[in-house]
């Protein structure tokens, strides 16, 4: 049981009062509920929000509201073939539903992008889905839910989806900018970590809850193979160190052929001189994006958590993740845990990359700006890693500021001083990440409803399959 504070008191509070119900059943938790600023679509259910929220519900024995909503989102799955561009693609999941009333009935009306701010089709909410559906089994024993048909179905449109080859030959998933929580335009197009990191989360979680008769065995072998793929690299490509480092500064351009030492082409000018200084003694992380000829030197926060919790980064690579995390602490936590990304676009880099997005300012928002809802992502991460030290110092941070400044959405600045420009108040995920992160520090066991174990596997035979 959580100690009965006042702050946790009113964060409770303010998350039961963010339950959204649907004839009569709770189904999920409304984005936001600020009393002073126009809804726009924050009184819908996002998915990949409500995910923080489920789990603080099945932490506190309370797997209802999680099962009501894998049971609607999934009915809300796009499940026809289309040839028409309008309409979602088979498998995709929506960026959010919400309640409406025809004719004295509830309906539930999804939004896969099309009603929202630059009309992206949001790729993590299938892997959201997947991972709190493995969360649910693993809370409640109930697999099932998972097995049954329309489940089973459900996932395997979902690894249609993400599995079919198409028009590039990478293992990671190629997706266009803002198809994520970042969801504007902000130059994570291409191959972003965070997708790969929830992409290959998803896959782990679909392994356990495929049931291996009919088409299950062919997505069950096409997963393992994937995986392997996919972790190496992730593993090798995306890593960067002062070593990595330097063997990019000296990386030959152009080679040509299967035993190209630099695979992407990349050129050493890219290296943005601020890493250089930036990284340090045992310090590391995984890029933010790596694509022909292009490796996005920024550090992504959830990602880079998201990494280390599905055991995508190896133990070592994690272990350099919360060095670089407790040497680089004043800038990618500060004020706030912690940061979306870091650094923040400036100047002409501004302009072209976010299109000279207001919102998007430098040190604002998606660019650069402090997100509390990282906060049980840090947790969990620094408790894998056997950092909970660092849990006990974010916390106290964050336990500082965040019921006086009203749970707001996000913080801007370079050390996230201020309260975000446009943030929302009351804004449902950071409400339950400061819970679940209370939650996870008293029962640290519930680390398992999230992480996964480190896997081997055969190097050697990944090596020779990238060359091919
Ligand atoms: C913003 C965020 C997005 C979030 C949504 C609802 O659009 O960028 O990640 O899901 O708000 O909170």
């Amino acid at each position: 049981m959580l100690a009965e504070n006042t702050l946790v008191k009113e964060a409770y509070a303010a998350l039961e009062n963010a339950i959204l119900y649907y004839r009569g059943q709770p189904v999920g938790t409304v984005a936001a509920r600020d009393p002073e600023a126009v809804a726009l679509n924050y009184d819908q259910c996002f998915v990949r929000d409500f995910v923080s929220s489920g789990l603080f519900f099945l932490m506190q024995g309370k797997p209802e509201i999680v099962r009501n909503f894998l049971v609607e989102v999934l009915r809300l799955q796009s499940r026809e073939p289309q040839l028409e561009c309008f309409q979602p693609g088979q498998g995709l999941f929506p960026a959010s539903f919400k309640v409406v009333e025809r004719e004295g009935e509830e309906y539930l009306t999804a939004d896969f992008g099309e009603q929202a701010i630059a009309q992206v089709a949001p790729i993590d909410s299938c892997f959201w889905w997947l991972i709190l559906l493995r969360a649910y089994v693993k809370a409640t024993g109930d697999l099932k839910l998972a097995h049954r048909p329309d489940f089973q179905h459900g996932i395997h449109l979902i690894l249609q989806l993400c599995l079919e080859a198409r028009f590039d030959m990478f293992p990671t998933l190629l997706v266009p900018d803002g198809s994520f929580m970042i969801d504007r335009r902000m130059g994570v197009y291409g191959y972003p970590l965070e997708i790969q990191a929830l992409f290959y989360a998803a896959l782990r979680a679909a392994r356990e809850l495929l049931l291996p008769s009919g088409s299950g065995s062919t997505y069950l072998q096409a997963i393992e193979t994937r995986l392997s793929h996919l972790t190496y690299h992730v593993r090798k490509y995306y890593w960067l160190d002062l070593k990595r480092l330097n063997e990019i500064y000296r990386y030959k351009g152009d080679e040509f052929g299967a035993l190209a030492v630099n695979r992407f082409n990349v050129y050493s000018d890219t290296i943005p001189p601020w890493s250089i200084e930036w990284l340090m003694g045992k310090g590391g992380y995984l890029a933010g994006n790596l694509g022909p000829g292009q490796i996005d030197f920024r550090f992504f926060g959830l990602g880079n958590l998201m990494a280390i919790i599905a055991s995508l980064a190896t133990a070592s690579q994690a272990q350099a993740i919360m060095a670089l995390l407790e040497q680089r602490w004043q800038e990618l936590v500060g004020y706030m845990p912690m940061k979306i990304c870091f650094p923040a676009v400036e100047g002409q880099d501004w302009r072209t990359i976010t299109g000279s997005d207001p919102k998007n300012i430098p040190w604002s928002y998606h660019n650069g700006g402090n997100w509390p809802v990282l906060l049980w992502l840090l947790t969990a991460a620094a408790l894998k890693t056997g950092k909970v030290e660092l849990v006990h110092k974010a916390l106290a941070i964050a336990e500082q500021r965040l019921l006086d400044d009203q749970w707001p959405e996000y913080y801007d600045d370079r050390n996230g001083r201020l309260i975000g420009k446009e943030a929302r108040k009351y804004q449902t995920w950071t409400i339950a990440a400061f819970l679940v992160t209370k939650a996870l520090l008293a029962n640290p066991e519930y680390i398992a409803l999230i992480s996964f174990d480190e896997e081997s596997f055969n190097e050697e035979s990944n090596a020779t399959a990238c060359t091919v």
